[in-house]
């Protein structure tokens, strides 16, 4: 017998087909139990649909950095050891077992990672992987932070566990997952959990380490380091490394971080310029640019305007790259901070690159001290 296929009877069973996958989702028979993991038919087709995915947008992805720097690896791996171990492993760190029953599971780095090429490692770091559990980076528009974890990842395939350490929680501080261990500080000092947690990046002189992985914090002004770890942990200052330690601090401890770190020496870090470069960055700063209304910087960042204004931050002795980067983060717009910062952004957007890249240069060659 032969069955017509009409428009009619193609709807029916369509509807039919609707019905019964409704009453079966409604039933509860459908097993959602992450014990029995996916069969292989369902593995290897969701992860085909993400490899594909994956390779596809990583085409509209900006050629790379230079990834074999060391202070985007440290910054990377800093930000590894709290924010994606505890999923993935790390070199001399098995997986959790906990996390072994999730499914999908986290693949466990500290066995291998595939070779996925730097772009698609920036598109699945930057914007996650949904219905699995793979978080999308805390700020996406943060190129600069989402380069630094693949630059990490692209060394983590063959690191041993002691160069991991020395990367992921620096040299002093104890190895150390944040939140492990209790430790009550005295009045006004940081609980010691939570210093230890800081220095892993910035030491407990903050003075930070591996080039300019991490700036500059020793001798900064107490008022203007606590207005920067209270706009880090409500994110108005937007960075997926530095919102996550603020905010698990607590306020109490940011008050108390603020007055460590402000108390600490501010030693000048090495740094070499170009004679011409210090010159036509000095002009910027001391006489500004009239013709292009941008101030002089010393008339907020001088030693007499920072007396008067203790929520303005000292830029001498700065590692030039951060600077230089924050410069650049302003004009993108993708710098917040305290109740000021919008005068920096109209500062920021009147200097060309070439001009901040001197202006900071400047400020890095200025002594540091008390
Ligand atoms: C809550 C747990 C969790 C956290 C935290 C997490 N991931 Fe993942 N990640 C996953 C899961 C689950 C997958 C598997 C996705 C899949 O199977 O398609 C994954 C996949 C990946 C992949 C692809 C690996 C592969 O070969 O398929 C990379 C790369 C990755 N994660 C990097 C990171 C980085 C870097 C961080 C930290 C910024 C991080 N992950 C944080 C759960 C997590
Ligand atoms: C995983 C590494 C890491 C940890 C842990 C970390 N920081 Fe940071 N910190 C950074 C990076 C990277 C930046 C630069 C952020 C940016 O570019 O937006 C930064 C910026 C800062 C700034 C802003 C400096 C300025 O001149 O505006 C302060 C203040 C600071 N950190 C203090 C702390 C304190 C206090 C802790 C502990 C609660 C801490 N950090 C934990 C990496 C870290
Ligand atoms: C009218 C006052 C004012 C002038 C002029 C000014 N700044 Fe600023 N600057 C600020 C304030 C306020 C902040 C703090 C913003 C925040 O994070 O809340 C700041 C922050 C900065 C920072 C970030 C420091 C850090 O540790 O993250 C840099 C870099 C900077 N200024 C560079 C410059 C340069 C270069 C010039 C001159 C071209 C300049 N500023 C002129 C007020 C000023």
């Amino acid at each position: 017998m032969l069955i017509r296929i009409t428009w009619r009877r193609a709807i029916l069973t369509l509807l039919v087909l609707a019905a019964g996958a409704l009453l079966f989702a409604w039933s509860g028979i459908f097993n959602i139990a992450a014990s029995g993991g996916h069969w292989a038919i369902t593995n290897w087709v969701l992860h085909g649909v993400m490899r594909n995915s994956v390779r596809t947008h990583s085409l509209l992805v900006e050629a790379p950095p230079p990834l074999d720097d060391i202070a985007l690896k440290a910054r990377g791996a800093g930000h590894y050891a709290s924010g994606c171990a505890p999923c993935h492993g790390a070199p001399g760190e098995p997986q959790n077992p906990i996390i072994q029953r999730s499914t999908p599971h986290p693949p466990d780095f500290s066995e291998s990672l595939d070779d996925w090429t730097p772009k698609e490692l920036f598109r699945i770091v930057q914007h996650g992987v949904r219905y699995t559990g793979m978080p999308a980076w805390i700020v996406p528009e943060r190129r600069d932070e989402v380069w630094a974890m693949v630059a990490f990842l692209e060394a983590l395939r063959d690191m041993e566990p002691e160069e991991y350490r020395r990367l992921a929680y620096g040299a002093e501080a104890p190895r150390q997952p944040p939140g492990s261990s209790a430790g009550i500080g005295g009045l006004g000092t940081p609980p010691a959990e939570v210093l230890a947690d800081c220095a892993r990046c910035h030491n407990r002189d903050g003075q930070g380490r591996d080039g300019a992985a991490f700036p500059v914090i020793a001798g900064q002004n107490e008022a203007y380091l606590l207005q920067a770890l209270r706009a880090f942990a409500d994110g108005s200052r937007h960075s997926g490394i530095m919102q996550p330690p603020a905010a698990r601090a607590g306020d109490e401890a940011l008050r108390a971080l603020a007055a460590h770190y402000a108390a600490q020496p501010r030693q000048p870090v090495p740094q070499s310029f170009d004679p011409a470069l210090l010159a036509e960055g000095e002009r910027i700063a001391r006489q500004g640019m009239p013709e292009n209304q941008v101030p002089a910087c010393l008339s907020c960042h001088g030693a007499e305007a920072l007396a008067r204004n203790p929520s303005w931050p000292r830029l001498d002795g700065q590692h030039a790259p951060y600077l230089e980067g924050q410069l650049a983060l302003w004009r993108e717009g993708l710098r917040g901070g305290g109740p000021y910062h919008r005068i920096m952004q109209t500062v920021a957007s009147r200097l060309t690159p070439e001009q901040a890249h001197a202006v900071s240069a400047w400020f890095a060659s200025q002594g540091g001290g008390e």
